[in-house]
C-alpha cells in the first residue's frame, strides 16, 4: 500500500485522509480495523458512480473479508434533499445499520454530504467513511465533518457537524471524470492557494495545466496540499466561529449565480467558486485592499486552466446586480443581517469581513455582467 497521510487532529473524533492510486481496491484494508466482529458495511453511491466503480469498491472490500450492501441514489444536486435523505435513513435502518456499524459515502460531494447527515442521525450517530470519487470532494467537501441537504430557501441549510472516521481519496478515479467535472474541483484547489498560501498558487500556475492533463503524481500533491491546508483550518476553528469561513473564499459569489443560474448544468458549483474567487479579488482591489494585478492575475490561471473566470463566461442571461445582491442575503454566512465576504490583501491572504459596502459589491457586478 503506498499512499500519503494527512490527519486531521481533533481529539477523539481524530481521523486520517489517506491519499493514493488504488485506495478504492484496498478499502478493505483501510477499513477492517475500524469494524468489529460484523465484516459488513453499508454503501451509499449514486447511479453514475455506482455504475462505474461499485464493483470495484465490493472487489477491494471482498479482499479483506467485509461483505458490503449498497444503496445508489440518483446522480445530480437534486438527490440532496428531504425525499432522498428519507430514502437513505430508513434503507439504513431495514438493512439493520446499528450504532457500531460503519456507513460509507461513495461518491462526490452530494452523496458524502447527504450520507454524512444519514449518519449524523441514525440511531443518534453512526461512524461513516468517506471515498470521494471526485476532484470537489476529495479536496473540500469529505473533509471537515459539514454534512447535510439543501432546503427550498437555500444550499446546507439543514446539516450537522460531523466527523468522518477516514476518508480514502484515490487519485486514479479522477481519471473517469469528465474534463469539466475535474475542472469545477480545481476552482476548489487553486481557492487554497488564492485564501491562504502564494507558494501553493505558484506552484499551481507552473503544474496546472499539466496536472489537469492528467499527471497522477501532480494531482497527488495538490490533493494532499488542499486537504492539509483544509485540515490546519478545520483544527482551529471546527464549527466555523471565525477562520474557517476563509474556506468560503468566492462563495458568497457563487451561491448567488448557483441560485441565479437554478442550480442547473450551466454553472457547477467549482465553476462558481473560480468565478465567485476572481470577483472577490476584483472586489478587494477596488476598496484599495490589493493591488490590480493580483485579480490580473486570479483570471489569467483560469484563463490558462481552461476554466470560466468572467460572469460573462456564463451562458444564458443573468439577473441585474442588485438581484444578485438580493440572492446574496439568502448567505449562510450573513450574520445579524450582515453579508460577510472573503476579501484578500494579496494572493495568498484572505481575510473575513462584514466590512463592504452594498455599492462597491454592486458596482463589480454591473461591470461584469
Ligand atoms: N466547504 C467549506 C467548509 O468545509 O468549511
Amino acid at each position: 500500500m503506498s499512499y500519503q497521510t494527512v490527519h486531521v487532529p481533533l481529539g477523539d473524533r481524530a481521523y486520517d485522509v489517506r491519499i493514493g492510486e488504488g485506495l478504492v481496491a484496498e478499502a478493505g484494508a483501510h477499513i477492517a480495523p475500524l469494524l468489529g466482529k460484523k465484516k459488513k458495511v453499508f454503501v451509499l453511491t449514486d447511479e453514475t458512480v455506482a455504475g462505474l466503480h461499485l464493483e470495484a469498491l465490493r472487489a477491494g472490500l471482498a479482499s479483506a473479508g467485509i461483505d458490503m450492501v449498497a444503496l445508489a441514489l440518483p446522480a445530480g444536486e437534486s438527490t440532496k434533499g428531504w425525499p432522498q435523505f428519507t430514502r437513505a435513513v430508513e434503507w439504513l435502518l431495514a438493512e439493520k445499520c446499528e450504532r457500531r456499524d460503519i456507513v460509507v459515502a461513495f461518491g462526490g460531494g452530494v452523496i458524502g454530504d447527504l450520507a454524512g447527515f444519514a449518519a449524523s442521525v441514525l440511531r443518534r450517530g453512526v461512524r461513516f467513511v468517506q471515498i470521494p470519487t471526485t476532484l470537489l470532494a476529495q479536496v473540500d467537501s469529505s473533509v471537515g465533518g459539514k454534512t447535510g441537504i439543501n432546503a427550498p430557501q437555500g444550499k446546507n441549510l439543514i446539516g450537522a457537524f460531523h466527523q468522518p472516521s477516514l476518508v480514502l481519496a484515490d487519485i486514479a478515479i479522477l481519471g473517469t471524470l469528465t474534463e469539466r467535472d475535474f475542472l469545477a474541483g480545481y476552482g476548489e484547489v487553486q481557492k487554497y492557494g488564492l485564501l491562504g498560501d502564494e507558494g501553493f498558487f505558484e506552484w499551481l500556475e507552473a503544474n496546472g495545466p499539466k496536472l489537469a492533463a492528467g499527471d497522477l503524481g501532480l494531482r497527488a500533491e495538490a490533493v494532499r496540499h488542499s486537504v492539509q491546508m483544509k485540515a490546519d483550518i478545520v483544527v482551529r476553528d471546527e464549527t466555523e466561529q471565525g477562520d474557517r469561513a476563509l474556506l468560503n473564499l468566492g462563495h458568497t459569489f457563487c451561491h448567488a449565480l448557483e441560485a441565479a443560474t437554478g442550480y442547473s448544468d450551466r454553472l457547477l458549483h467549482g465553476e462558481g467558486v473560480a468565478i465567485g474567487c476572481a470577483l472577490a479579488f476584483e472586489l478587494s482591489a477596488r476598496l484599495g485592499l490589493c493591488s490590480q494585478e493580483a485579480p490580473s492575475r486570479v483570471r489569467e490561471h483560469l484563463k490558462a486552466m481552461g476554466m470560466k473566470c468572467d460572469l460573462k463566461d456564463i451562458p444564458g442571461d443573468l439577473p441585474s446586480a442588485e438581484a444578485l445582491v438580493d440572492l446574496m442575503a439568502q448567505d449562510k454566512k450573513v450574520l445579524d443581517g450582515q453579508l460577510r465576504f472573503i476579501l484578500a490583501r494579496g494572493i495568498g491572504s484572505a481575510f473575513v469581513t462584514a466590512d463592504v459596502p452594498r455599492e462597491a459589491v454592486l458596482a463589480v457586478l454591473r461591470d461584469g455582467l
